[in-house]
């Protein structure tokens, strides 16, 4: 077994797909017989359709994405029957073509491992169902997978890092500071209150209305204030950071969001602007917004260092800080992060900003 796994290993892809097709002829299953077993991810939980195989040496074979974003953006959020429609449109394409790009077929997989939970109900379960069909035609274990320990786990496949490692996740939909202290054993130290700071950012793009921005009309929320911050002063409106007193380590967002707001009023009453219209100060405005959101994301993360190693939950030195989800791609927040790993002496990692947003290869 061993012998036939390294032989079809030093071969290039078709050629591998030739020598399964081989083994078939003979009555055996690839998947089976090779030792590096094939899994297929799909990651259906929120509007982004995505597949990819890896295997389990963490080799990336193929991948692919169907983003519902631009469709979003027009309706101005997220519509849970919408986002059904357009994964059931687009799910068995991009499956398909994960497989094809991997240059694999379905006989090779030894696995299919899914996005259960958390998520949108009606998204998870176009995700669901197809993977449960494929699964049972396919006679192979089902994975169920947890969409936030997919982004927390990572980073495993690009750097080598032991456990117990500190994990903040930030995305549209969920916030939260947590220990990791093995592959699905978790110790969650701090959440959001209230929304998600990927949330806060989408409500201020719309309330901006930065859709209608010659360079940001395909952007998301978040990435559409970070492009537009570049060219604004952070410190043109002083935005204070939320629960500067708290002694815990949750974060909130909504205050953030309704000053945020009351200054877009003021403004736009000033500019004698419509709702709807860009403001000339809009970039300044993005700038104090998404400046204000990496100081707190920062004093919340730094709590959770110091309090992780008064209670040696991490070592004194070399622990490592990693950020992921949708807003952890953000590099104005990782600029924050990294003050803070420094000053703790810790380490901080990111996945690439690809890794961060929702995609099959964490789930695979
Ligand atoms: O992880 P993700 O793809 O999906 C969820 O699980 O939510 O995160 C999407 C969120 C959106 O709210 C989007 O506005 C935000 O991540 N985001 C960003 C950036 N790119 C995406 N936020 C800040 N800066 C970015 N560059
Ligand atoms: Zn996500």
């Amino acid at each position: 077994m061993l012998t036939l796994h390294k032989a079809a290993a030093a071969l290039p892809k078709p050629s591998r797909s030739r020598m399964c097709e081989f083994l078939r002829s003979f009555g055996f299953d690839p998947g089976k017989l090779f030792l590096h077993k094939l899994i297929l991810g799909i990651e259906t939980s929120c509007d982004d359709t995505a597949a990819a195989v890896v295997d389990e040496s963490g080799k990336v074979w193929g991948e692919a994405i169907h983003s519902q974003t631009e469709v979003h953006l027009k309706t101005g959020g997220i519509v849970p029957p919408v986002a059904q429609q357009l994964h059931r449109e687009n799910i068995q394409r991009i499956v398909k073509e994960a497989l094809s790009t991997s240059k694999i077929s379905p006989s090779e997989l030894s696995a299919i491992a899914t996005t259960v939970k958390p998520g949108l109900a009606l998204s998870l379960g176009v995700g669901l169902s197809f993977s449960l069909r494929l699964v049972d035609q396919l006679k192979i274990p089902f994975i169920p997978i947890h969409h936030m320990e997919a982004h927390a786990l990572t980073i495993r496949l690009l750097n080598k890092v032991e456990f117990p490692f500190l994990v903040l996740l930030i995305s549209g939909g969920h916030c939260l500071l947590a220990l990791v202290r093995g592959v699905s054993d978790f110790l969650l130290l701090g959440k959001s209150l209230d929304i998600a700071p990927g949330d806060m950012l989408d409500k201020v793009a719309r309330r901006l209305s930065l859709i209608k921005h010659p360079e940001c009309s395909t952007m998301s929320g978040g990435k559409a204030i970070e492009h537009l911050a570049k060219q604004g002063n952070k410190l043109h409106f002083d935005i204070k950071p939320p629960m500067q007193r708290a002694k815990n380590c949750d974060f909130s967002f909504t205050g953030l969001q309704h000053v945020t707001d009351r200054i877009i009023t003021q403004k736009e009453k000033e500019e004698g602007i419509q709702k709807g219209q860009i403001l000339s100060s809009a970039a300044h405005i993005a700038a104090a917004v998404q400046h204000t959101t990496a100081c707190h994301i920062a004093k919340r993360t730094h709590r959770a260092i110091l309090y992780c190693k008064q209670r040696d939950l991490l070592p004194q030195s070399n622990a490592v800080l990693v950020a992921s989800g949708g807003v952890a791609s953000n590099f104005y927040i990782r600029k924050a992060l990294e003050i803070v790993t420094n000053a703790t002496q810790c380490t901080l990692l990111c996945p690439p900003p690809r890794l961060c947003t929702d995609n099959g290869i964490m789930i695979a």
